[in-house]
């Protein structure tokens, strides 16, 4: 489409036009930095009295020039990169779709939305857009002393808010010896790291001890937080282009160290706010919402039959929980464990046995000391899986067999509870997706999607999920798999690659 035409379809087509003429008018810093490039000079140290933790914030129209980030068509690119980064985030531009909600771009202004307002009304506090229990995650919020000549805080989550303070990388960065690996003395974070990628995304979508979409701010109308990050970078939607020689198996490799460090980043939460607080309980967050939120019968005498679909205890099995305690949320875990079957074997029985450990002290019974000795073991390991996954050079076999695994162990992941059947599915939607990438079509195909359409529907309301039902589902799709290893077919690039 016509890219004035788009904008003028735009619910914001006047702010586009404002951007536009920002965007031309910061051009002229940018030949400036693109002819360093040019030069070969040698890159600028970054500076040794000045600690990583001052650098500045530079405001993202300092990255949208026309000749580097701020491209509308990726066809017209000069270098490797899709240089439409700056459109994608400004106007969460994906091409297929013509998505017109503003994702990141527009995190801060949403704290202006009359729902932001009834938060924060809830909660006591006088106006979101000041409020630095929202702006935390809804904006890049630094001190004065960090920021730059053209920072502006309404910009929401801007590209240093994921590629971290630009005012030493700005310049060296567009040489082209400049190596991102290298980036972090310069206050550059290594997005392509999988580990540290998530390590960032969840700072806002799972929070930090001091930062978080706790069960208070759920109460007063903030949605819960779900994330993995093969499905949420694809939703961003992209802006970046996949090297060809990790392409293979990409989305599952993500999927696995989103998995892992979200565990460990779960578990960090729990054991800071131990040492941080005076309350006895961890925050409810860290449990199964529909632990707590369900109805109950509290009586067996006199109660009508219609009643008696209420009391659970009388059909619902308990094998590895025990009725009348709370349930830990092991969204984290309860799926990614397939994962460590498959690709660490001989850590699988360690890990299952150190959760389970940790989940009956959490929620039942044993002393504090075993308590804080499983949960520091857990936290260690799931550090060290995301480390391995990370390295992990995945298989079609191995991608094949997950996906197996996964779908085979529905009546235990419902039983662990909504949460986990959410990962359930976001993990076999990525795992077919990577899967669908690497080799090419899928046998079964129309029926393949089918089945993961009716799991996606089984989970679009807590409320109303139906554990047994789910299960079912998930059993469906386990019978789609039947066969071992399929053969490679499809125009998939990729024969799976030998672990060496
Ligand atoms: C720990 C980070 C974090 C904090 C703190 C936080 N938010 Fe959010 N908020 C998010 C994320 C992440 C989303 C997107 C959730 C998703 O869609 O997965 C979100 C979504 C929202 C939405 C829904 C937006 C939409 O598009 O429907 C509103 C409204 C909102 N936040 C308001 C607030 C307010 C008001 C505060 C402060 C009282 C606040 N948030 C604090 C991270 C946070
Ligand atoms: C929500 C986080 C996030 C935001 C916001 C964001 N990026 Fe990114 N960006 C990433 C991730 C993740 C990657 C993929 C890993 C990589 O290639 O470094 C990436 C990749 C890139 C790449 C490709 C790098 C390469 O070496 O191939 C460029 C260029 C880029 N981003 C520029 C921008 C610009 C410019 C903005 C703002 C207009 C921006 N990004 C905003 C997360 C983000
Ligand atoms: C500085 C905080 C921050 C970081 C870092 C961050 N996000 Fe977000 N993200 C948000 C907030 C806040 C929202 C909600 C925006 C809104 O609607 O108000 C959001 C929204 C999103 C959405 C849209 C969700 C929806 O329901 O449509 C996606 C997808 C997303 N983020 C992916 C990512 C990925 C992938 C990363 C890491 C590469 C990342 N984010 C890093 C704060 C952050
Ligand atoms: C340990 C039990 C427990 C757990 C676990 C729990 N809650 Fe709550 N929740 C409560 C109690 C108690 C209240 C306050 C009474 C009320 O308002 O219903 C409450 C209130 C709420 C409210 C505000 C009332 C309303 O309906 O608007 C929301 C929303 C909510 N919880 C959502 C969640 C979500 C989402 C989760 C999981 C992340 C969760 N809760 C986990 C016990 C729990």
């Amino acid at each position: 489409m016509n890219p004035v035409l788009w904008f003028s379809r735009h619910r914001r087509g006047g702010a586009a036009l404002v951007v536009m003429l920002v965007v031309i008018g910061t051009a002229g810093v940018w030949l400036g930095t693109n002819l360093r490039a040019e030069t070969g000079e040698k890159p600028l140290a970054p500076p040794k009295d000045k600690s990583p933790d001052l650098y500045k914030y530079m405001g993202a129209d300092s990255c949208g020039g026309p000749g580097c980030h701020g491209l509308m068509d990726s066809k017209k690119r000069k270098f490797t990169i899709s240089q439409d980064e700056y459109y994608r985030w400004k106007w969460n531009a994906d091409k297929e779709s013509n998505k017109t909600d503003f994702g990141h771009s527009g995190a801060f202004d949403n704290l202006k939305t009359p729902e932001s307002r009834r938060i924060a009304k809830n909660l006591g506090l006088k106006s979101p857009e000041t409020e630095p229990r929202c702006l935390a995650c809804h904006a890049v919020a630094v001190d004065d002393n960090r920021r730059g000549p053209n920072y502006d805080l309404t910009e929401g989550v801007t590209c240093e808010g994921c590629h971290g303070p630009a005012e030493q990388w700005l310049g060296p960065h567009t040489r082209r010896d400049w190596d991102k690996k290298k980036g972090a003395a310069y206050g550059m974070i290594d997005t392509k790291n999988l580990v540290k990628r998530a390590e960032r995304c969840l700072a806002c979508h799972q929070g930090t001890e001091k930062y978080s979409v706790d069960h208070e701010l759920i109460g007063a109308g903030h949605p819960r937080l779900n994330f993995e990050m093969d499905a949420y970078s694809e939703l961003m939607p992209a802006h970046w282009i996949v090297p060809k020689e990790e392409k293979d198996w990409n989305g599952a490799r993500t999927w696995a160290v989103s998995q892992a460090v979200s565990l460990r980043s779960q578990l960090e939460q729990l054991s800071m706010s131990r040492k941080g607080q005076a309350l006895l309980w961890p925050d409810l967050t860290q449990f199964d919402c529909y632990a707590c939120h369900h109805d109950v019968v509290d009586r067996v005498r006199g109660i009508a039959e219609e009643d008696k679909k209420y009391q659970r205890w009388r059909f619902k099995e308990y094998p590895n929980k025990k009725p009348g305690r709370l349930v830990w949320n092991a969204a984290n875990y309860s799926v990614f464990r397939h994962a460590v079957r498959e690709i660490a074997p001989d850590k699988a029985g360690a890990f299952d046995d150190l959760v389970s450990k940790f989940h009956e002290s959490l929620t039942g019974k044993g002393s504090v000391a075993e308590f804080e000795q499983a949960l520091s073991k857990l936290e260690q390991m799931s550090g060290e899986l995301a480390a391995m996954m990370e390295k992990h050079q995945f298989t079609q076999k191995e991608v094949w067999s997950m996906l197996r695994r996964i779908a085979g162990d529905g009546s235990a992941i419902a039983n662990a509870g909504f949460q986990s059947a959410e990962q359930a599915v976001f993990a076999v939607t990525s795992l077919q997706d990577s899967y669908k990438r690497t080799v090419g079509s899928f046998p079964n195909a129309k029926s393949m999607d089918a089945s993961i359409n009716q799991l996606n529907d089984d989970i679009t309301y807590g409320r109303k999920f139906n554990s047994e039902q789910f299960s079912q589902h998930l059993s469906t799709l386990r019978k789609l798999l039947e066969p071992d290893v399929p053969p490679v077919s499809g125009t998939g690039s990729a024969t799976p690659k030998p672990v060496s």
